[in-house]
């Protein structure tokens, strides 16, 4: 059995895990920074690594202490490198190479956007059930593979754990910021793409109309600071000026509550189709070139969602493809994929020296 301790640091989640052959989650241990970020409405990167530094030790011990390991069972340590918050980074990888180093582990850098693709893989030690593909990952491929998080939006065709190719990206924002932004307008509260998963819930999406950003026909690219932008006005009105000068007709708080779930709904549903439709013609484009995948994967913060969850369920099923969800726990910024995807670099014998840097963009 090959057991690595994973560290995820990138953003505002303080988080270690270990995994055993790539996939059983032995412990998923994660503390979440949303307190000290909550009264700014976002997360500010001094804080997140000051905090960072603060957790990492403790919530290591935890993640070794939960899975009943010591620190000379595991094969090699996993980290977090790219992308994220460069301060945030610094702290997991500096507490990575430490380990790594004292111990003479192998130390092993890892894509989080490609371990978000992962995360669907993954599964809790315990919980059984049936892993096929083999090489410890759970996941059929050929797949077309959805990254949805706060910081991306990327499609890809995914051959294998660490060989993808990318189909799509955001031209503006993420999904998941998005969420967050349409959150704000709607006061609805901090984190905000949860929240208004949850007020969509309750609300009626016939009620108002907004965009889907399609681009061009073909376009695999996604754009969504459109959809933001006819929210806010949906909400406030038609603003005189521009900028930081705007005056909007009305404020936020006008709005009652079955409007305010109202608009959640329309903003989740025109969200989620826009996700819908361009993995529909990723997946109509990969069949033309006879590359047709065997199956979905989705992964990142958003990929918790109610209504995406369900309806790539259902795309899965009318298509007769195979369809991989990350268990609720693995959605969000977790250390278990980042362990879990570093057996298949470890098994390559892909693994990096003390000189692993940290980087703001991703490498796939
Ligand atoms: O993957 P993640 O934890 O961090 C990044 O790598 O960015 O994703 C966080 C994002 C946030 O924007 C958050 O609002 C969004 O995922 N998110 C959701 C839901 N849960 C988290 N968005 C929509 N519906 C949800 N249920
Ligand atoms: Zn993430």
């Amino acid at each position: 059995m090959t057991l690595i301790l994973g560290i995820e640091t990138s953003c505002d989640e303080t988080a270690a895990s270990v995994v055993a052959d790539g996939c059983v989650v032995r412990s998923n241990v994660i503390a979440s920074q949303h307190e000290l970020h909550r009264e700014y409405g976002g997360v500010v990167p001094e804080i997140a690594s000051r905090a960072h530094l603060e957790r990492i030790v403790p919530v290591v011990e935890r993640g070794l202490g939960q899975a009943g390991v010591g620190f000379d069972e595991i094969d090699a340590v996993a980290v977090g490198n790219r992308p994220g918050l460069i301060g945030s980074l610094m702290v997991g990888v500096s507490a990575a190479k430490a380990m790594a180093w004292s111990a003479g582990k192998p130390l092993i850098g890892v894509d989080h956007v490609r371990a978000h693709l992962y995360a669907a893989a993954l599964r809790d030690a315990g919980a059984g059930g049936d892993v096929q593909g083999g090489e410890g990952s759970g996941l059929a491929y050929p797949v077309v593979g959805l990254v949805v998080s706060g910081g991306h939006t990327r499609l890809y065709e995914v051959a294998g754990p660490t060989r993808m190719r990318l189909l799509g990206k955001t031209i503006d924002d993420a999904v998941g910021e998005a969420y967050d932004k349409a959150a704000v307008i709607l006061q609805l509260g901090y984190p905000g793409g949860p929240n208004l998963d949850r007020a969509a819930q309750r609300g009626d999406a016939t009620k108002y109309d907004l965009p889907r950003s399609l681009l061009g026909k073909g376009s695999l690219d996604f754009s969504f600071s459109g959809l933001k932008t006819a929210l806010l006005y949906k909400v406030r009105g038609t603003p005189r000026g521009r900028g930081q000068r705007a005056v909007f007709e009305r404020s936020a708080d006008e709005l009652t509550d079955e409007q305010r779930v109202d608009l959640a709904a329309a903003f989740q549903g025109a969200a989620i189709d826009t996700l819908m439709i361009k993995l529909g013609r990723a997946i109509d484009q990969l069949v033309e070139q006879d590359r047709a995948p065997g199956g979905i994967v989705i992964g990142g913060g958003v990929s918790a969602n109610s209504l995406l969850r369900r309806r790539v369920a259902e795309l899965g099923e009318r298509r007769g493809l195979a369809v991989h969800i990350p268990g609720m726990a693995y959605c969000l910024d977790n250390a278990a994929m980042i362990a879990g995807l570093a057996y298949h670099d470890l098994r390559a014998g892909r693994c990096d020296g003390l000189d692993l840097p940290v980087i703001a963009t991703t490498g796939v």
